[in-house]
């Protein structure tokens, strides 16, 4: 696979762990939940390294001034989960980044067509160009859903250079899509798994991860 984007995947031994408890069939919902969270949590820490945009200041401590560095409050932070399954990864995405707005979508596949569409889309008519937009896609395996994410995105206004994306398991034939159309975006995910299946279900995977999710 010759990609253009960048993906990148952590060697943080909470991201392998959270990662094995996530995969394994026998983890209750409650646990698997849990999982989703920390891995949220850890990849979103690790995608914002670079990309959230810094101030210098000073402030006065108890002692004496300094220099200090802000994250800048005048740029916009966006997080997109793509409904269902990204909702599992907000929580901990949200932990570390409290003052993001948060814009949900949702989008369905067809089981047997594979087809996507759209249900529910809270994004603004338009974002400020530098704004800087966080996508939870748990499973990047087909790509329709994220294609059409980027879409809904990259249409209202924003560069692909302030779009990230976290996901917990990536497959070859969505990251080969994003890659042809947006090759400066970053993507954050625990796992580069081998392939899909007919059904559209990446091998070894983990399973739908929005039943896991929320138990239905
Ligand atoms: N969506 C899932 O939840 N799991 C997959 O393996 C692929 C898409």
């Amino acid at each position: 696979m010759s990609l253009q984007l960048r993906v990148y995947v952590p060697e943080h031994p909470l991201i392998k762990h959270w990662l094995a408890v996530a995969r394994d069939i026998n983890t209750p919902s409650v646990l698997f939940k849990s999982a989703m969270t920390e891995l949220g949590r850890w990849l979103s820490y690790e995608a914002v390294r670079t990309w959230l945009p810094l101030m210098d200041a000073k402030v006065q401590t108890p002692l004496a001034e300094c220099d200090a560095t802000f994250v800048n409050p005048e740029v916009p932070v966006a997080v997109v989960p793509i409904l269902r399954a990204g909702l599992a990864l907000l929580d901990g995405a949200h932990n570390i980044l409290p003052v993001a707005s948060i814009y949900h979508l949702g989008l369905v596949r067809n089981e047997s067509t594979l087809e996507v569409s759209c249900y529910l889309n809270k994004l603004p008519d338009r974002f400020l160009p530098e704004t800087r937009i966080l996508i939870l896609e748990p499973m990047l395996a087909t790509g329709g859903s994220i294609m059409m994410a980027m879409k809904e995105i990259a249409s209202r206004g924003v560069a692909s250079e302030n779009i990230r994306i976290v996901s917990i398991v990536a497959a070859p034939p969505a990251l080969q899509k994003l890659s042809e159309i947006y090759p400066h975006l970053q993507i954050y995910t625990a796992i580069i798994d081998e392939g899909i299946n007919d059904k559209g279900y990446i091998i070894p995977g983990l399973g739908d991860a929005g039943d896991r999710a929320f138990g239905t």
